[in-house]
């Protein structure tokens, strides 16, 4: 197809030259060329090919881009270091399959410079819907090897499709990318990303010779410390390349992978409903700086500080972390041994050996050992324990943590310095978070203290309270009084309100301490409200969990009844879920820490606290988010207690929201541990999607279907990828995410029977076991529920493929 964008123009130019191209195409020959003005769309009509001047430059380009998103986005320029200065650029092909660009004058500005030996017949050039501009020998139907492409020459993006970064070991060519010198010019800057493989194959970002990022080395599946595959990646290594590629999994998802102006790897997805691009960077936290915390250091984003040494290392300087670290005791290079680490980006490989032989672990160790200057060791390809091994020499460089997806390292350490837990194989990279949750019990019984010191000696204390009496010895709550709270909360201030809650106003309040408070305030006019704050109070003063909101105190005075619990920066899921902007805040590490969060805390909640206790109102704006964005349960005004045995129970009251009702709450009041069950597997694959399952709409979704029955719609499409959050990109754990949505619906199961309990949840989340197929969801279809509307009980027909799983639960 051409498309005349300056009609003008060409017919002044088509008047000068023989021939044009002459009808609708995608491809053109030697008896044609291109001109400034005409463009070469793809078949499917994808990409195209034209001239383009960018920002208030003149210069003109010849480029690829996407043909229907606007503002043009370029994913390949051919003169990017020679510009044409004016309208007058055309595109031709010579009879060796030479792609030519020349100028008004007919001076060659770029050539595609292809060295083919191979006799051409008749070259044809042609734009492939894939974004790939290709010379092909017409004449030599059925082999599909191109005399030339752009894939093979990427500017500064990379497009799903191309296995071309790396090497040609043969000619010696390198592919790789490089960012554009400015928004204006797309010459070549400073940046540059390649396929490294020295050592054993990795991706280095480069600003000039100095390294600035690094991913690798390869582990089989994906390159260590890149999250996912959802992208496919692929590796070819023989003899005569090695070859890094990328494909879509979904073919329909638009998606490209550029290198910044500031050299920051971006994937951007096309967002077909905002026609927007969302983007990822690669570069997310200080941990991917390369090499952020020296030699044998592990870096730990969001850890204080930052920077750790591997165990039985030192900070180099205690003062400047970065500095990296030295092995406590020299190594003997004999009796050495070895301490395991997971969860790793595995350290810079371009000082390594690799051995493909069949090996062992313990194959692998004795092979280290025979050298003395290797320091560590790992299996070559994850996928197989007898892969074979990558030897480290020298220092280990760049290592962190991962969220998910990590690698397995195996590091070398005297044995004289094992000592007395010479046992220890595992090394508790965890410790230190360990002792700061001491810590934090040991503010916190402080604080108790301390409060409970101050009602002691305060002359007024709570005789006047609703709760008195009662509370006084059954919770030892602390005791706010009252003008400690008003004026913490600035007199109830319309400003300091964070929101309206069931029975009434929250309030910010900051103690005179500095310490933020959230303060719930009993509403006057509700009169069961006081039951149900009591009942609170009661409950929550005998909860503590990481995973539950923490009550600081209570406030009982005159009129007034109040609950003061901590303040929570981050507000509550709902909030910050449901936002497009604010969603992006959730990458997927922790969209799976609240699952699993809220998962534990309610599994303390029905099992492992002293009661048992039913929530009965869980709902994403009942999830609050602490600074770090982990989830804690709030709002037990509904929660029930239940002594020793009793699981189950009626209720004339139906109280709770509707989109997280479970069918037999909703319609016969019926309410046991497994309604809660319901409303978590909603709250998870809301999660998941980032959408509501009330009011949910979605533009494929034209039976009406709720989330529930979309998810398990694409569920048995075998599409359930599809339901995880677009603005998540590709940057998930695939496996976490399917895991994740199938427990989802399987708490959702319209009988209480087929949903798991809370302490299945958890262990299914946890550990890689085969799960029982769902059926059908409660309330498939439809947007709200209506108590009292009768409802038929699925047509459960699959029961037979239902997989039994025996919980192995050593606790
Ligand atoms: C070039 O393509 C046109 C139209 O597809 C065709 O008619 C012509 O024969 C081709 N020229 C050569 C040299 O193959
Ligand atoms: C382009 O020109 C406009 C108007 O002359 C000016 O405001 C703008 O700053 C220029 N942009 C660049 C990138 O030079
Ligand atoms: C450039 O080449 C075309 C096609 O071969 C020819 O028609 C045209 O006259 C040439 N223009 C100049 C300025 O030489
Ligand atoms: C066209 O390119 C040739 C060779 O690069 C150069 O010598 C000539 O000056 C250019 N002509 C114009 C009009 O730019
Ligand atoms: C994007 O949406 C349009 C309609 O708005 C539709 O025609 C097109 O197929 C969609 N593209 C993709 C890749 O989903
Ligand atoms: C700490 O050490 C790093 C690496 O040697 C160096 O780049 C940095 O400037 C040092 N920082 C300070 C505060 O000395
Ligand atoms: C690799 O490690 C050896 C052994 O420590 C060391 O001598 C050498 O300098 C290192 N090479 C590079 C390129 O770092």
């Amino acid at each position: 197809m051409i498309e005349h964008r300056d009609k003008f123009a060409s017919l002044l130019i088509s008047s000068l030259i023989i021939h044009t191209i002459s009808a609708a195409t995608d491809s053109f020959n030697i008896s044609e060329s291109i001109r400034d003005g005409e463009t070469l769309v793809s078949s499917g009509g994808m990409f195209a090919l034209g001239f383009f001047s960018l920002g208030n430059s003149t210069n003109r380009y010849l480029g690829i881009y996407y043909n229907n998103i606007k503002p043009n986005t370029y994913v390949w320029v051919a003169n990017r270091e020679a510009p044409l200065p004016t309208k007058s650029g055309s595109l031709t092909v010579t009879e060796s399959g030479l792609l030519l660009l020349l100028n008004g004058t007919n001076g060659t500005v770029w050539s595609s410079a292809s060295a083919t030996t191979r006799k051409v017949q008749n070259p044809t050039v042609e734009l492939l819907d894939s974004g790939n501009l290709v010379v092909r020998d017409a004449d030599n139907d059925g082999t599909d090897i191109f005399l030339w492409q752009s894939f093979d020459h990427p500017t500064d993006t990379y497009l799903p499709g191309m296995i071309s970064l790396g090497w040609d070991l043969d000619k010696r060519v390198e592919t790789y990318l490089s960012s554009w010198r400015g928004h204006d010019d797309p010459g070549p800057g400073e940046f540059t990303a390649h396929l490294d493989p020295t050592g054993y194959p990795q991706i280095v970002v480069r600003r000039g010779e100095t390294v600035k990022f690094r991913l690798g080395p390869w582990n089989g599946v994906r390159f260590s410390g890149s999250p996912g595959t959802r992208n496919n990646p692929t590796l070819r290594m023989n003899k005569d390349e090695v070859k890094y590629g990328e494909d879509n999994v979904e073919k329909s998802v638009i998606a490209r992978l550029t290198l910044s102006l500031d050299g920051v790897g971006v994937r951007w997805i096309w967002n077909n409903q905002s026609k927007r691009w969302t983007t990822h960077n690669l570069e997310a936290d200080p941990c991917d700086t390369y090499n952020a915390c020296g030699a044998f250091g592990v870096c730990s984003a969001g850890d204080s500080p930052m920077c750790r040494c591997m165990d039985r290392f030192v900070h180099r300087d205690e003062g400047n972390l970065s500095q990296g670290c030295v092995a406590r005791t020299a190594l003997a290079c004999g009796g050495d041994v070895f301490l395991k680490y997971s969860g790793m980006k595995l350290p810079d490989a371009r000082n390594t050996t690799f051995d493909e032989r069949k090996m062992l672990p313990a194959d692998c160790e004795a092979e280290c050992l025979k050298r003395c200057s290797c320091t560590a060791f790992k299996q070559l390809d994850i996928r197989e324990e007898t892969s074979g091994c990558l030897f480290y020499y020298g220092e280990l460089l760049d290592v962190r943590t991962m969220p998910v997806g990590g690698d397995e390292l195996y590091i070398r350490i005297a044995s004289t310095d094992l000592g007395k837990d010479a046992h220890a194989k595992r090394v508790k990279l965890k410790a230190s978070l360990a002792s700061m949750a001491a810590a934090a019990v040991l503010i916190c019984l402080g604080l108790i203290f301390l409060c409970v010191w101050k009602r002691k000696k305060d002359s007024n204390p709570y005789n006047e309270g609703k709760f008195s009496g009662s509370l006084g010895h059954d919770a030892d709550l602390p005791f706010f009084n009252l003008p400690l709270i008003l004026k913490a909360t600035n007199n109830f201030s319309t400003d300091n309100k964070l929101g309206e809650g069931g029975f009434g106003p929250v309030y910010k309040g900051v103690l005179e301490n500095g310490q933020e408070i959230a303060v719930k305030r009993l509403s006057k006019s509700s009169k069961q409200g006081v039951d149900e704050l009591k009942n609170e109070v009661i409950l929550i003063a005998k909860l503590q969990h990481r995973n539950l909101v923490r009550t600081l105190g209570c406030c009982a005075e005159g009129e007034e009844s109040m609950l003061i619990y901590e303040y929570m920066p981050n507000n509550s899921l709902d909030f910050v879920l449901f936002d497009e902007t604010k969603s992006m805040s959730l990458d997927w590490r922790k969209r799976f820490n609240i699952i699993t969060g809220i998962a534990k805390g309610l599994l303390y909640l029905h099992q492992d606290s002293r009661l048992r206790i039913i929530h009965r109102d869980l709902k994403a704006s009942n999830i609050l988010l602490d600074t770090e964005m982990n989830p804690k349960i709030s709002d037990f005004g509904l929660a029930r207690s239940f002594g020793g045995s009793e699981t189950q129970a009626q209720t004339s009251r139906v109280v709770g929201t509707y989109g997280y009702m479970s069918p037999e709450y909703a319609i016969d009041g019926m309410f046991s541990i497994k309604s809660d069950v319901f409303s978590f597997g909603v709250l998870v694959l809301e999660t998941v999607s980032g959408k509501r399952n009330r009011g949910f709409c979605h533009e494929q979704n034209q039976n009406s279907l709720n989330l529930l029955g979309y998810a398990w719609t694409l569920s048995i499409e075998g599409r359930s990828c599809d339901l995880v959050d677009p603005c998540l990109g590709e940057l998930f754990d695939l496996s976490e995410a399917l895991r994740s949505i199938q427990v989802g619906l399987l708490c959702v199961q319209t009988c209480q029977e087929d949903r798991p309990s809370m302490s299945e949840v958890v262990f299914m989340l946890g550990n890689q076991v085969e799960l029982p197929v769902p059926k059908q969801p409660g309330f498939f279809a439809g947007r709200d529920v209506v108590p009292g509307r009768s409802y038929s009980s699925s047509n459960a027909t699959n029961s037979d493929n239902q997989v039994t799983i025996t919980w192995s639960q050593g606790r």
